[in-house]
């Protein structure tokens, strides 16, 4: 673990004497990252329901077909967050006066520019510090930001945000943005988990923004999980191939569909991958073999729906206050600004 931070070629500044310096930090070992990965799979698919980790999502294919549904009509939740940081970014960087805007999860950091550009124009920016697990996404953003941030010192991390969150430099001012309602893909146990950690990341002068979605429309909900034109299908089918790959898997994917299905107790979606035929599917590297029956289901993803007072209660759970919260005008997503109380 903690392999020194490499140099990427950083891109040179334009038109300006500012020179910006673009590092990576890479926190995952390949080795000790596969066996953690290969024993979560192992306990998800011996569990009932069965269920494997949402990181078989996020390979290159996935994180391109992850981009395109955040450009689908039914997909509302990006716009309505992005319409949110659009109106409120300013508003943000005044009162947190940042240094350094960290971003967990942050895949293309596509809408995060709406917040440097404010913090950049507030003259308060510093640095920049993009951290995912995808390490081919968070190369070409951290080169994307470099490059229009002439100035700011670009510091990925390639780490997984259930355990390296001390990998996130210190000193100055952080906001601490973690959008996209990624925190909804956690279940319970695991956001009281990660919301500790993330407070115990903090200092007393650092911000923590958090996107979620709201609980809505059970319709609008199960189209923006299910699109006609099959996106998030190839999406969720795209984790059986990566386990292909991966794991010595052999998932015949043409036997397999997609459904999203809307948990009304838990009120969460959850995505699932439901099989065609009876089968056994291997996992070599796993040295299992699940035996499947026609109709039978795994489940790949959830992604909880928050209510505004849910969210402030989780948080202050955690040990943090919420010191402001902005909806879009229907009123779909939450964006909370907290702080260490
Ligand atoms: N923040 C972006 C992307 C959300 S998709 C947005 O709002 O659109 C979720 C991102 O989280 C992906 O880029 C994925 O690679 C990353 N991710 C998933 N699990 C992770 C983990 N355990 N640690 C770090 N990043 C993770
Ligand atoms: N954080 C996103 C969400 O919960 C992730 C996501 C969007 C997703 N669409 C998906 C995950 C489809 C799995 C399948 O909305």
């Amino acid at each position: 673990m903690n392999a020194p931070a490499d140099r990427l070629g950083a891109a040179p500044p334009v038109g300006g004497d500012t020179t910006s310096t673009c590092t990576i930090d890479v926190r995952l070992d390949g080795a000790a990252w596969a066996t953690h990965l290969a024993e979560a799979t192992a306990d998800g698919l011996r569990s009932i329901p069965p269920w494997t980790p949402p990181v078989w999502f996020y390979d290159d294919v996935g994180s391109v077909l992850f981009d395109r549904i955040t450009r689908l009509d039914e997909y509302y939740p990006t716009r309505a967050e992005r319409s949110i940081l659009a109106r409120h970014a300013d508003e943000i960087a005044g009162i947190t006066v940042a240094t350094t805007l960290a971003e967990l999860g942050s895949g293309t950091s596509e809408k995060t520019t709406l917040l440097l550009d404010a913090l950049t124009a507030g003259g308060s920016l510093e640095r920049v510090v993009p951290f995912d697990v995808s390490e081919a996404v968070l190369r070409s953003a951290a080169e994307e930001i470099a490059g229009r941030y002439p100035g700011v010192a670009v510091h990925a991390v390639v780490g997984d945000f259930h355990e390296h969150l001390g990998a996130l430099p210190t000193g100055g001012r952080t906001l601490l943005a973690f959008l996209g309602s990624t925190i909804g893909n956690l279940d319970p146990a695991e956001r009281s988990v990660f919301l500790r950690n993330v407070c115990a990341a903090l200092s007393s002068d650092d911000w923590f923004l958090l996107g979620t979605d709201l609980v809505k429309d059970r319709s609008r909900l199960l189209a923006a999980y299910d699109d006609p034109a099959g996106v998030t299908a190839a999406f969720n089918l795209n984790a059986l191939a990566v386990m292909n790959r991966e794991l010595g898997a052999d998932f015949d994917i043409p036997a397999w569909s997609h459904r999203a299905v809307f948990d009304e107790e838990h009120r969460r979606i959850e995505m699932h991958v439901v099989a065609g035929a009876d089968q056994m599917v291997r996992l070599a590297s796993l040295d299992l073999e699940v035996h499947v029956h026609d109709g039978g289901w795994i489940r790949t993803e959830i992604s909880t729906k928050f209510t505004s007072e849910q969210v402030a209660e989780e948080l202050d759970a955690a040990g943090l206050q919420t010191v402001e919260v902005w909806t879009d005008d229907d009123g779909d997503f939450l964006v909370t600004l907290a702080r260490r109380r």
